[in-house]
């Protein structure tokens, strides 16, 4: 079973072939042409989409020894993301759908994300989902492969947004959050301490933007000083947001008496939010599960694993879907 992925929801134009569940290629193409707005332009990235996915499509087909022909079926993300994004991947894929007479499925971003953590890995069930990216924050309950539902969200901004926003504060590039971890490795976690945002009535979610706030002021005064680090700051920083995240994973977890985790999205390929992780894993016996690294930012190798466990249970996606821009879990 030969599966060609796409995922085009964001500034990633990105294509993958497995077959029964093992990445052959995967191919990741960020875009440049955002970096001098310190965020994505969705009419750029669209365009940018559409330059590159046919020659993306075929780059990767090679690389994975395959010929287009022997492509069963293709997944392909149809929401959350930009509209634009979503029609450009979207739309290829039903062309080649049907020029190949084979399934399209389309595929949520978010379940994308989670299948990240079923390649190279066998999750058990039932187990929780902590899905951290630049536009989520939430966790998943999850049963089984197709039967979830969202115990946790913030409220605000998602962890991947208070990287992102901390490191314009910090004058860093975006994406923030590989620049801040860059800064916060040669820092100090401990030396400044930024308050742990709590949710009124729910202890389960999650609250960033005044984390960000918080750091904003924090500069702001210590800019007064000649002497003090961006690197203490950014760690301290960086510090602040994985404890907030893991605080609530553990009260989570601990209330649903299930040990089985899973940390899946951009912000898990984090480091030191792994290493902090581990010292839950060790307090509590945990069976965690981190994607591989290049498997927790955007890319079709988890789109295409999300293809590949709906066609287990025989699900296709009518050529008709439309892509969603905005997709509501609950
Ligand atoms: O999952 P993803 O690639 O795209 C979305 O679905 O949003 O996540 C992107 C987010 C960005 O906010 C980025 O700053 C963050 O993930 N990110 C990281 C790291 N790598 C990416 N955050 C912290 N540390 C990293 N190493
Ligand atoms: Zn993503």
């Amino acid at each position: 079973m030969i599966l060609l992925g796409i995922e085009t929801s964001c500034d990633e134009t990105s294509c993958s072939v497995i077959t029964n569940g093992v990445v052959l290629s995967n191919i990741v193409k960020t875009q440049k042409i955002h970096k001098k707005f310190g965020g994505v332009v969705p009419d750029l990235a669209s365009k940018d989409h559409e330059r590159k996915i046919l020659a993306i499509v075929y780059e990767c087909i090679e690389e994975a020894k395959v010929k287009l022909g022997d492509v069963d079926a293709i997944a392909v993300t149809y929401g959350s993301g930009l509209l634009g994004s979503l029609i450009v991947g979207l739309n290829f894929a039903k062309g080649l759908a049907v020029g190949l007479d084979i399934p399209l499925i389309g595929i949520s971003h978010l379940e994308g994300h989670l299948s990240s953590g079923f390649i190279n890995n066998s999750p058990e069930f039932p187990c929780i989902s902590l899905i951290v990216s630049g536009g989520h924050t939430q966790i998943w309950l999850i049963e089984s492969i197709d039967k979830f539902n969202v115990v946790s969200n913030t409220v605000d901004d998602a962890a991947g947004e208070a990287f992102d926003k901390g490191a314009r504060i910090l004058g860093l590039d975006y994406p923030g959050g590989p620049e801040i971890e860059k800064l916060a490795k040669e820092g100090n976690p401990l030396k400044y301490k930024f308050p742990l945002p709590e949710v009124k009535n729910n202890r389960f979610n999650f609250s960033f933007s005044g984390l960000k706030t918080a750091l904003l002021y924090k500069k702001n005064k210590l800019d007064n000083f000649d002497n003090y680090s961006m690197n203490d700051l950014a760690a301290s920083y960086q510090h602040a947001i994985v404890t907030s995240l893991l605080n609530k994973l553990e009260r989570v977890f601990s209330h649903y008496k299930i040990y089985n985790i899973i940390i899946v999205g951009g912000v898990s390929a984090n480091l030191y939010f792994r290493k902090s992780a581990l010292s839950l894993k060790e307090k509590y016996d945990l069976n965690l599960i981190f994607p591989d690294l290049e498997y927790c930012t955007d890319n079709a190798a988890m789109i295409a694993m999300a293809g590949y466990l709906k066609l287990l249970q025989n699900k296709t996606s009518d050529l008709s879907i439309e892509p969603n821009p905005n997709i509501i879990y609950q």
